[in-house]
């Protein structure tokens, strides 16, 4: 069976950089530059990341590369892979959880990743200097993003570009469309990234908020921000719903998977460890210059990256020109990142209606894309420009927050521990190997692997998804 050929008609990666690329652009986003810090801050700063870096070895790696083995054995989509490797058993509803949550999460994402592009444009237009006169600079950049999310046109409208994106991108094909962009664009990331950090790091105050961000504090360490921690890793890692089973099942026969997936899992992390040392000089430099209370900045959520972040751009040494740059700098950064992240999301589902539904790339790129700006709308409207849907409203909660919480909370970790459970004890551990030695003979953390994927990885993740249902019950 390891001797058939890659099937073809897919498409399939023209280098193993360019999946690397690929994988880690899905990797890294939105949940990086925004979701890691503000975990950080809000549970004890060098703690929880001593815990996430745990929680990534015994969790997410291997996570990571069973994805990788079931694409690249399957050949196909999450539904289509399991279905093929283990025909005729139930395992494949757990690909279906795969794509529906991938339905699901770009529905909420492009929310936020169309705000990115919004101000992207902004930025680059002037709009973050503060006009003369203006001494309220948090109420007149909180007004700004208050204007922006109560009003649907420009929700929706800038959703659809961010969705056009994704989906060119996407119908251009795997090699064509997904490779070429990310050896575009995750250069560009890496290079902002840099620059970024290093105007952060000369701010007044800066020192502080790094020693904030990496000193332990044991004490904020509890049971929850354990929980936290493995669902902010899946997230970040883009696992359980089988993004690396698509992208897996691109690859070559005769690529190593362990390094493969050794390589997204440092550049994930050390881009989400790198974008703290962007945020926490900001935040304690409106502390230093503001006397801003640090609780306030950490619990501001949304308004940390397009209310406090605009405040700073606008007092940053250099004038004017400092603004536009640094803002449009930093919105691109989010940007990129954010339509890397959404062009592996809408992948999967592309890749179910090719290989099972036997539609054309094209077409299924763009019924799935149309029917995902469709779904996005409600999450759009929902903070405030339409009452029902949002906080307060019909639900409760806003329609954003539902959708965020369930598939973050429960749809992911339910995912990953579907796949650890198939790959541990469905499909098989010794084919498992087999796949991966085909190409890497000396596969030497192979029992280490085993051990997690089998025990470690499900007990872990059933400890948490009991916790995340025990909290969102009890509160
Ligand atoms: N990993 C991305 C981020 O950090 C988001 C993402 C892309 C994702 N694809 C995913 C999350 C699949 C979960 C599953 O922002």
């Amino acid at each position: 069976m390891n001797n058939i050929p890659n099937n073809n008609h897919r498409g399939g990666w023209g280098s193993r950089l360019g999946f690397v690329l690929a994988a880690a652009g899905s990797a890294v986003g939105l949940g990086n530059i925004w979701g890691f810090p503000t975990a950080v801050a809000q549970n004890g700063g060098g703690g929880f990341v001593l815990v996430y870096i745990l929680c990534i070895l015994l969790v997410a790696l291997p996570v990571m590369l069973a994805e990788m083995v079931i694409g690249r054995a399957g050949e196909r989509n999450p539904v289509g892979a399991m279905k093929h490797l283990k025909p005729g058993t139930p395992w494949y509803w757990i690909g279906v959880l795969g794509v529906v949550t991938g339905f699901v999460i770009l529905s909420f994402y492009s929310v936020i990743a169309g705000w990115t592009v919004y101000y992207f444009i902004q930025a680059a237009g002037g709009a973050l200097v503060v006009p003369e006169g203006v001494e309220d600079t948090a109420g007149y950049f909180g007004g700004l993003f208050g204007e922006m999310i109560a009003n649907p046109g420009y929700e929706i409208l800038f959703v659809a570009i961010f969705m056009l994106m994704t989906i060119l991108i996407v119908a251009a094909g795997v090699r064509k469309g997904i490779e070429r962009a990310v050896k575009i664009m995750m250069p560009m990331l890496a290079i902002l990234l840099l620059a970024l950090i290093l105007r952060s790091v000369t701010l007044d105050g800066a020192g502080e908020g790094v020693r904030f961000y990496l000193i332990p504090n044991i004490e904020a360490l509890n049971a929850r921000a354990v929980t936290l921690a493995l669902g902010q890793a899946f997230f970040s890692m883009s696992l359980g719903m089988g993004v690396m089973i698509t992208y897996g099942s691109y690859l070559s026969k005769d690529e190593c998977l362990p390094s493969s997936a050794g390589y997204v899992v440092a550049t994930d992390s050390i881009i989400a460890i790198l974008a703290g040392l962007i945020v926490f000089p900001v935040i304690f430099f409106m502390v230093a210059a503001h006397g801003v209370p640090l609780e306030n900045l950490v619990a501001a959520g949304a308004g940390l990256v397009f209310v406090v972040f605009p405040q700073i751009m606008g007092e940053l040494p250099g004038g004017d020109a400092a603004t536009v740059l640094f803002g449009s700098a930093f919105f691109l950064l989010l940007v990129l990142a954010a339509l890397t992240s959404a062009v592996s999301l809408l992948e999967v589902v592309v890749a179910h209606f090719v290989d099972d539904w036997k539609l054309p790339r094209k077409k299924a790129a763009w019924s799935a894309g149309v029917i995902i700006f469709f779904l996005a709308i409600p999450s759009a409207l929902s903070f405030g420009a339409v009452g029902w849907l949002s906080e307060g409203g019909l639900l409760g909660i806003s329609v954003f927050d539902l959708l965020y919480t369930l598939t973050f909370q429960i749809f992911l970790p339910l995912g990953a521990l579907g796949l650890a459970l198939f790959v541990g004890w469905g499909w098989g551990l010794e084919h498992a190997s087999e796949e991966i030695r085909h190409s890497t003979p000396d596969f030497r953390l192979e029992k280490a692997w085993h051990i997690m994927i089998r025990y470690v990885a499900p007990v872990a993740i059933i400890v948490i998804l009991l916790n995340q249902i025990h909290a969102i019950l009890f509160g």
